[in-house]
């Protein structure tokens, strides 16, 4: 029978997850499929997960707008994801729901991958760009891995303040706006935009001017559509090292197939292919 895998949210018909975790499937030569249920918001949502739970399935993730509204139906749900306040992937083990987030370590595992050496220097400085659901999770797990400089810059304050208490005692997190942001972007040695400024069809909107920039900073954009974003293109202008979205995408899919088949696949070829798909869109 293999592997049954879902994914639910809405809209979720132009999803790649699907593609990407048959990739997995394919690699590990696990048999198995990866359907999408789609839930509309006219639904009961209640309802819909009532469904599910009937349904055979070994684990589904989860995006938005539900990320929130499935906790309540978990029967257990990881440290990571409770601080989040969010889940995204879910695990069935003995017929019990297990909620886990894997955005945070997604992005670290992009990120170590593409620059192995620069991010073994826990030191840098870190400069995190907006205060939504990806921020918090980005936020969450460099923090975890030990990096002891982020700061956060955010059109809302009060955003950046509620993220930056998730912090160690060991990590130190100034809030700043996007305007002093800029004029000291040449003090970063890490910079991530995680808002959605710059997406399909804003392909010409940045979240803020890069001019200030210096070539040994690596930027990182989370954005994927378009791959190269204009926040990027002014990064690659200045000389700078270049982290793509797409890269996290991979990554927080990879973890979410390694929690429902305890494999970890070594993913690297997929970053040109996925580029191939996202590029023939
Ligand atoms: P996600 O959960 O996907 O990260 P989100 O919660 O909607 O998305 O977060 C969006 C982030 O993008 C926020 O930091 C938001 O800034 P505010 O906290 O001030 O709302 C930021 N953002 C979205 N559009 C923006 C814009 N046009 N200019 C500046 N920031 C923007």
């Amino acid at each position: 029978m293999g592997y049954r895998f879902k994914l639910i949210g809405y809209p979720i018909k132009h999803s790649l997850s699907p593609w990407i975790h048959e990739q997995f499937l394919k690699k590990s030569n696990l048999k198995g499929m990866y359907s999408i249920f789609e839930i509309s918001p006219e639904k009961s949502f209640e309802e819909s997960v009532k469904y599910l739970k009937r349904e055979e399935t070994d684990g589904f993730n989860v995006t938005v707008p539900y990320k929130q509204a499935i906790i309540p139906f978990l029967d257990e749900i990881d440290d990571t994801a409770r601080n989040m306040g969010a889940v995204n992937t879910v695990v069935k083990k003995n017929n019990r729901w297990i909620g886990y987030n894997t955005d945070g370590m997604g992005y670290l595992r992009s990120l170590e991958n593409k620059y192995p050496e620069f991010v073994q220097n826990k030191n840098i400085r870190i400069l995190l760009i907006g205060a939504g659901g990806a921020a918090r999770a980005i936020y969450f797990a460099l923090n975890h891995s030990g990096f002891t400089a982020i700061d956060i810059a955010n059109r809302t304050p009060g955003s950046a303040r509620e993220i930056s208490e998730l912090a160690s005692s060991s990590c130190k997190s100034n809030i700043l706006s996007l305007g002093e942001a800029e004029k000291c972007i040449d003090q970063y040695d890490l910079i991530i935009q995680t808002t959605s400024v710059g997406m399909k069809p804003h392909v010409n909107e940045a979240i803020l001017s890069l001019d200030r920039l210096t070539s040994d900073t690596i930027v990182s954009d989370i954005v994927y559509q378009p791959l190269q974003t204009k926040f990027l293109q002014q990064a690659q202008d200045r000389g700078a090292m270049l982290h793509y979205g797409h890269t996290m995408l991979l990554y927080q899919a990879q973890y979410a197939f390694e929690i429902w088949t305890d494999r970890q696949l070594s993913i690297n070829d997929l970053d040109v292919k996925l580029k191939a798909v996202l590029e023939g869109r």
